[in-house]
């Protein structure tokens, strides 16, 4: 690994609270006041969510990640060809970082690896890791909440940079701020850069429901762990028994939607604030949208992008989409 993780610089004044991104703490108390209660899916990963989230994918019923993994698998070689050679490949959200590899694998002659990480203990194991198995690749990890605008370091000697985004975490996104996202990596991968982009597929709505409310338990673990969370790093008394997981697919929005219900009228401290929930109320916690065709080409090239390949599964469920820049940034 060279050098040492590059922390998006926060302003001066703003409170640590144990390492939660001032972004991710405004965000959650915003969220929490608004009319309609929302936290950011980004309060998910603690080091507890993440290990979550690792045995969700594991479950019979969460079909994405080994679609996703099966498509990979499959394609890599094909997909490396299009990187092209000397490349510096950036991964928004590199968790525990395992589809990567099978692109690295592939990629021979890349010149960096740069993964994009709000958990800062996953990003330093991924980043150790991928140092030990791929010695000639430079290793720049960058912690950060890539959901807000950041700088990425210049990587001397790349030919281009091709940002990765698998896992279908641009579902996570309303569609107006994913395209603001795709814009941002737009402008960071510039006009011969690239864009591979996992999107899960609209499908039978039975099937999308059993993948978020799994028989074992573990996505309802995993949505109250937002929770826990926020107790530990600022400061809440949230009553995790005082609130159930709710899931269900949303047809007209096209979109799964997690929520946290809670069970009794309650007063929440957090971060010396106070917050009101009526019994029955419920915290909307993710959306994990789900694209057919139309809506995935409206979103790219509303983005400075167009669909140069969509690789998929036997089963039409899932999508690895290789993006092209289109038109040259001129602001
Ligand atoms: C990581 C955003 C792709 O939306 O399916 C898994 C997160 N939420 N189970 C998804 C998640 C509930 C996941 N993403």
């Amino acid at each position: 690994m060279s050098g040492a993780i590059r922390q998006q610089r926060a302003p001066a004044a703003a409170p640590r609270d144990h390492g939660m991104p001032p972004s991710l703490r405004a965000a959650a108390l915003k969220g929490l006041s608004s009319e309609n209660k929302t936290l950011p899916p980004a309060l998910f990963y603690d080091a507890a969510g993440a290990q979550l989230f690792e045995d969700i994918c594991q479950l019979p019923e969460y079909y994405p990640t080994r679609t996703e993994l099966g498509i990979l698998q499959k394609h890599a070689g094909e997909l490396a060809a299009q990187v092209g050679p000397h490349a510096a490949l950036v991964e928004y959200g590199s968790g525990a970082g395992v589809k990567v590899r099978l692109l690295l694998d592939q990629l021979q002659s890349a010149i960096a690896y740069v993964p994009v990480d709000v958990s800062r203990q996953q990003l330093l194991q991924v980043a150790t890791e991928r140092a030990a198995q791929y010695p000639s690749l430079r290793i720049i990890p960058v912690c950060a909440d890539y959901t807000q605008p950041l700088e990425l370091p210049v990587v001397p000697g790349a030919a281009r940079r091709v940002a990765f985004f698998p896992g279908s975490t641009i579902g996570n996104f309303h569609p107006t701020e994913a395209a603001a996202f795709l814009r941002r990596v737009r402008h960071t991968v510039g006009n011969d850069g690239g864009l591979i982009l996992g999107v899960d597929r609209r499908k039978d709505p039975d099937i999308l429901h059993a993948a978020y409310n799994d028989s074992a338990g573990v996505t309802a673990a995993f949505n109250l762990n937002a929770l826990t969370h926020l107790n530990r790093d600022l400061d809440g008394s949230f009553d995790i028994n005082a609130f159930s997981h709710l899931a269900f697919f949303n047809d007209e929005a096209s979109r799964i939607e997690m929520h946290l219900k809670s069970l009794k009228e309650q007063r929440v401290q957090l971060a010396g604030q106070t917050f009101h929930f009526e019994a029955g109320e419920t915290i909307l916690t993710e959306c994990s949208y789900k694209y057919d065709e139309t809506r995935l080409t409206t979103l790219v090239e509303g983005s400075g992008f167009t669909i140069d390949t969509l690789y998929t599964d036997s089963q039409d469920w899932f999508w690895i989409a290789w993006l092209r820049p289109t038109t040259p940034v001129t602001a």
